[in-house]
């Protein structure tokens, strides 16, 4: 029997991979986190200097490329062909160019196929932007989650500070809010709300409030 599929999409630094990954440890599934896949790619492509303007380049090296992603609950980590980036791929650097690489619509489809695949047989909640529309469209359960942006923007400062990073909270908003227009506005698979998604406003609630909503509609469709 196929297992739930559960899909959780949003803007940056709406809380989904926090929400998505408590939400997979309580109900025994497996957690993808599909911006690292998107992020190790620019990470490797700025290690090589590979112009990330280029699709052809970039989509090649994608295919090449060995991404594991940790499916502990502990932890997040990320291996690109066999080294551990789970640090370098939050660095600011790569935050800042990944949506130029996420832009790109046979880069994107690499990436989707090895999503897909790992989606296959459900048992799976998967954070993205167009995991209920594109990825995952028949998953059972698919939550849009979005908070303020200056929620959002405070949240992000907090992780980053524990990371060790110098930032300032009036740029980190702007960052944000520039990332979340190139993901609307992009060609392929933009950053939209499935039809059938339930929309969640997280501003003002506790990441405990969020997971036991979202563990109600998933044990609703158990
Ligand atoms: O989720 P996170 O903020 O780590 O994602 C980094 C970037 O990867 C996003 O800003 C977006 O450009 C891209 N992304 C995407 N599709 C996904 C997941 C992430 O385009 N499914």
């Amino acid at each position: 029997m196929k297992q739930l599929s559960v899909a959780i999409d949003g803007p940056a630094g709406a809380g989904k991979s926090t929400v998505a990954r408590q939400v997979a440890k309580q109900l025994g599934l497996i957690y993808v986190d599909t911006g690292a896949m998107y992020r190790a790619i620019t990470w490797k492509a700025l290690t090589h200097g590979v112009d990330l303007t280029h699709e052809e380049t970039v989509t090649q090296m994608a295919q090449r490329t060995d991404i594991r992603l940790s499916t502990d609950i502990k932890g997040s980590d990320v291996w690109v062909d066999g080294t551990t980036v789970t640090e370098e791929i939050r660095s600011p650097e790569v935050t800042a160019h990944v949506s130029t690489i996420a832009g790109q619509s046979k880069v994107r489809e690499v990436l989707v196929d090895k999503q897909r695949e790992m989606g296959r047989k459900g048992g799976v909640v998967m954070d993205g932007r167009d995991i209920g529309t594109h990825v995952l469209p028949d998953a059972e359960v698919k939550v849009f989650l979005t908070a303020s942006i200056e929620e959002r923007a405070r949240r992000r400062y907090q992780e980053m500070i524990r990371r060790g990073y110098e930032v300032d909270l009036e740029e980190l908003k702007e960052e944000i809010g520039l990332r979340d227009e190139k993901d609307k506005n992009r060609e392929h698979s933009p950053l939209r709300p499935a039809e059938d998604a339930i929309h969640l406003d997280t501003t003002g609630l506790s990441i405990d409030d969020v997971i036991s909503r979202i563990l109600h509609l998933c044990r609703t469709n158990l």
